[in-house]
């Protein structure tokens, strides 16, 4: 076993980056010396950081790892958020209830449902496309297509109000602040409280959608509307903030490489490719998805103790060496298959993985070819992360165009 650095000497979270679309040069300097490494994290607590390929696949599947701590109150902390920034969950029945959860959410997320959205996806997209068009340039992308195309799809399938979001996108956003203390907590309370009224109108007049849809089996499984009403914040939150994200990189990609975007416009056969690169090449935060070991863990030569943290860095993951070839370069043909680590891996795998591949699919499929001429309407270098948030998406992506 090798001996950890002494606490006094621990590399601390967050890294930073050279540039708005690489990876920070000191996390790559940990991957290839040590790919486990004792951390702080943005509170200053101890924690191990994986960031090597391998590593992370085997403890995505760990079921010695979780999400919950048999002392909470003394576990190390991840961020300043009470919500995210620890342990959560009840330690003694956290199996049970997260398979409890997955069954519920199973039949609202599956590939055949998703499959059978295509269609309101495409039109979705060609809709939000001509909308753009019709603005005159610049105009920020993020807010015009990358965070206005996955919400408007998340809230027709929730059954939530797209003419409502200026409500609670502060507060979906808000839910993964880890700088501003109790910030992320005051979201979902007000969060919780809008999706609460929500699911009452609905158990008196239940829709088309998947609140609906869960309200009607939450006896089967034994849980209570208070339960949907969380789990639907959670589901509106996820479902389009790290879409957002994905889609603003991965447009900067695109936009700061002609070659490779003229060959996505030339051949349509390279989307999917071209979808499954972004989701292995985009890096998103620097915090890791949180874990406590439930037991002691020997691996890649040093011992996890019982209780510790534990972040996973799958984004980081996806750009080591020892997995892919020429790991930070953007291929759109990038060959064998793809296995990136961009939806995790196990029994946590994001159960929106088929709906965030049919939105960038759907984008990347468009965008260029209709608007051939779209470049970005400032220096790449004013670019900016919100470093606040722990997705670490763009703040903004201004864009212009000549006329089509
Ligand atoms: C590009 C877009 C997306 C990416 C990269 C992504 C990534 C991830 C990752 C890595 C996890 C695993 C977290 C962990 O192991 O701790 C996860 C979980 C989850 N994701 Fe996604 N996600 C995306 C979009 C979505 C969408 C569209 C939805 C919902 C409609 C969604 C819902 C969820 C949920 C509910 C979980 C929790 C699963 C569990 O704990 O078992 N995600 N996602």
């Amino acid at each position: 076993m090798n001996d950890p650095a002494p606490d006094s000497e621990l590399q601390c979270l967050p890294f930073s980056r050279d540039h708005v679309l690489d990876m920070s040069p000191q996390v790559r300097r940990l991957q290839e010396r040590q790919p486990i490494a004792r951390v702080r994290t943005l509170v200053g607590d101890p924690a191990w950081l994986v960031t090597g390929y391998e590593y992370v696949r085997t403890l995505f599947n760990d079921d010695r790892l979780g999400r919950s701590h048999p002392c909470p109150e003394s576990a190390a902390r991840i961020t300043r958020s009470a919500l995210l920034g620890g342990p959560t969950g009840d330690h003694e029945t956290e199996k049970t209830d997260h398979l409890r959860m997955r069954k519920l959410l199973a039949p609202a997320f599956s590939a055949r449902r998703v499959r059978s959205l295509e269609p309101f996806i495409n039109d979705l997209v060609d809709t939000t496309l001509d909308r753009l068009a019709s603005l005159a340039p610049p105009v920020d992308l993020r807010a015009e297509l990358c965070f206005r195309l996955p919400v408007q799809v998340i809230c027709e399938l929730m059954g939530v109000p797209f003419s409502e979001r200026e409500t609670f996108q502060d507060w979906a956003h808000e839910l993964g602040n880890v700088s501003v203390p109790g910030a992320a907590d005051g979201a979902f309370a007000n969060f919780y409280g809008y999706m609460r009224e929500i699911v009452e109108a609905k158990r008196d007049k239940p829709g088309d959608d998947i609140i609906s849809e869960l309200l009607a089996v939450a006896p089967k499984w034994n849980v209570s509307a208070d339960y949907v009403a969380g789990i639907a914040v959670f589901l509106l939150a996820a479902g389009h903030e790290t879409t957002v994200a994905y889609l603003g990189f991965g447009i900067l990609h695109l936009l700061t490489d002609n070659a490779q975007r003229q060959a996505v416009v030339e051949d349509p056969g390279l989307v999917p490719g071209v979808v499954e690169e972004i989701l292995r090449i985009v890096t998103l935060g620097s915090t890791g998805l949180p874990r406590y070991a439930q037991s002691d863990i020997e691996i890649g030569g040093v011992r996890i103790r019982a209780g510790d943290a534990v972040l996973l860095a799958p984004t980081v993951a996806n750009r080591d060496p020892c997995a892919f070839e020429d790991p930070d370069a953007f291929d759109v043909a990038r060959k064998p298959t793809n296995h990136h680590l961009a939806f995790g891996y196990g029994p946590r795998l994001c159960p929106g993985s088929h709906l965030a591949r049919a939105e960038m699919t759907a984008v990347f499929g468009k965008l260029f070819q209709r608007f051939p001429g779209l470049r970005l309407a400032v220096p790449l270098e004013e670019l900016e992360r919100d470093r606040t948030n722990m997705q670490e998406g763009l703040t903004r992506l201004p864009v212009t165009w000549d006329d089509i």
